[in-house]
């Protein structure tokens, strides 16, 4: 059963792979042009907003308004909802599923936690957060008279939780399970002050506009004692291992974007937004300016991701 729909898949997907083939061996961007090329409609112009503060945003190598990137960012997730997953997989060659496990483990889930995962898109982190805590419940006897456990999916695109809401069908979570889709934005969640043991955002804080809007939020809504674990791409240190980081997501990723989701554009914005997010050592600092303390991070391969930690005391 398992490998017809193997069968399938690669059925659907050979004409694509040869195209891929010829497309890497033909690269139309040099490695060397770091321009952005991606195909969204930008303005341009001086990010002047009325206060006078700097109004501008990175859209990829781009400099667009605040406004205009939340519009854009909505546009890629929305392209690329449908094949988020497959994609995934792809680019990382399964190591993203590797990398959100140890996520998870650091997150500790505990059976009556509260925990919001914001930026969640398909579900990822929420499914593997249930898993966990379901995992200690010893009998169901016992869960249903001991505290709740509550795991919200908050997302600003509604393509993406659709997405993640049929996944969840599929597995059998529906509201029973404890598990909740809110539609908000990170920088003003719809949430009261002090609702959650736990906030994760994992693959997500880069493509908010306002970071630090988004970082305050999280204090807000976690209780006191509460913890903020985000998962993010960061900076390779060594150089070597750079130039090859490099020249695999410039030349391999938007390519596979254009052959499997026939959506260069929206690929190439993911790659350099990679790069234009802070260090490691940046983001931490972000993060205690926040009001968080205990601000830790941990590398994962190579620094290519890193977990951030900080906890509300
Ligand atoms: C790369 S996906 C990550 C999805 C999921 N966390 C995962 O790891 O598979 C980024 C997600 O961030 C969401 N997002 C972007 N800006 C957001 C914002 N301001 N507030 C909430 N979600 C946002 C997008 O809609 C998208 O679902």
């Amino acid at each position: 059963m398992a490998l017809r729909r193997g069968d399938q898949v690669l059925k659907r997907l050979s004409p694509r792979i040869s195209l891929l083939c010829s497309r890497l061996l033909a690269p139309e961007q040099s490695l060397l042009d770091r321009e952005s090329s991606h195909g969204f409609a930008t303005t341009s112009g001086n990010w002047q907003g009325a206060s006078g503060r700097d109004d501008a945003a990175d859209f990829g190598y781009k400099k667009v308004s605040r406004e205009e990137k939340t519009t854009l960012v909505g546009e890629v997730f929305k392209n690329v909802a449908p094949s988020y997953d497959l994609m995934n997989d792809l680019m990382s060659g399964g190591m993203h599923r590797l990398w959100k496990d140890r996520f998870v483990k650091k997150l500790h889930p505990f059976v009556g936690m509260q925990h919001l995962d914001v930026a969640g898109g398909t579900g990822d982190i929420a499914f593997r957060v249930l898993d966990a805590i379901r995992e200690q419940e010893p009998k169901q006897e016992q869960a249903a008279w001991g505290p709740r456990s509550s795991v919200v999916v908050c997302d600003i695109n509604p393509a993406m939780l659709e997405v993640g809401k049929k996944r969840a069908q599929e597995r059998g979570l529906g509201e029973a399970s404890g598990l909740q889709w809110v539609e908000g934005n990170a920088e003003k969640l719809p949430f009261e002050d002090a609702s959650f043991d736990t906030y994760s955002i994992v693959f997500g804080i880069r493509n908010v506009t306002d970071i630090e809007a988004a970082l305050r939020e999280a204090h807000r809504v976690l209780k006191p004692g509460g913890r903020f674990l985000c998962m993010e791409f960061s900076q390779v240190r060594s150089p070597t291992l750079r130039a090859l980081y490099d020249a695999y997501s410039f030349s391999v990723i938007p390519v596979l974007g254009d052959v499997v989701a026939r959506d260069r554009a929206s690929y190439q914005y993911l790659v350099e937004s990679i790069r234009k997010f802070p260090s490691q050592k940046k983001f931490a600092s972000m993060i205690a300016a926040a009001g968080f303390q205990e601000v830790t991070y941990e590398n994962l391969v190579a620094g290519a991701v890193a977990i951030h930690s900080g906890f509300k005391l």
